[in-house]
């Protein structure tokens, strides 16, 4: 294979940035994550990679519930918190509060510009991330806003 074109149409593909929320109280973990996608019409399914030796992922796998946060524009602050996750103490993540989401309890960040709740359906655990599907079980719009994607920033992941 040709590994220069395999990096580069890997990195063609375009992605959103969330934070990916999960647990709840002081057990509630985020990261900021790109590798999420639709995956289903009927029942309403998302796909998110997730490094399979993160915390990220045990948790989401105990818990069988995340939310996936979006975040505005004007806020990539917020992603750049969660390359380090912050520890969760009196419902926030550093400077960052959240609430429990009606139907899961995860974690909703007040900050988002909007945030999906989605049950675990199944985990394809073979490579270095796990494809966690989750079915979108509700959704909630805090404020107008365009979402921040990958392409507006300098980050890479991926290739
Ligand atoms: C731009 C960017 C995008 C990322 N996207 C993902 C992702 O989609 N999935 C993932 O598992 N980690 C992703 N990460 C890495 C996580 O944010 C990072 O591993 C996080 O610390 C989770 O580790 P932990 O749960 O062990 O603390 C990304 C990092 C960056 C810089």
């Amino acid at each position: 294979m040709n590994e220069d074109a395999k990096k580069t149409l890997l990195r063609f593909i375009p992605h959103g940035l969330y934070v990916i929320t999960t647990g709840a109280g002081d057990s509630a973990h985020g990261f900021t994550a790109t590798w999420m996608t639709q995956a289903s019409f009927k029942p309403p399914l998302v796909a998110i990679g997730v490094r399979r030796d993160s915390h990220a992922f045990t948790t989401i796998a105990a818990n069988g519930s995340f939310i996936v946060n979006f975040v505005g524009k004007n806020d990539r602050a917020i992603c750049e918190k969660f390359f380090q996750p912050p520890k969760s103490e009196n419902q926030h993540f550093g400077n960052y509060a959240f609430s429990p989401a009606p139907v899961t309890g995860g974690p909703a960040l007040t900050d988002a510009l909007a945030w999906l709740e989605c049950k675990v359906t199944d985990i394809v655990d073979r490579g270095d991330h796990a494809v966690v599907v989750g079915e979108v079980v509700g959704a909630n719009i805090i404020k107008a806003g365009d979402p921040l994607v990958l392409a507006d920033t300098p980050w890479k992941y991926g290739g």
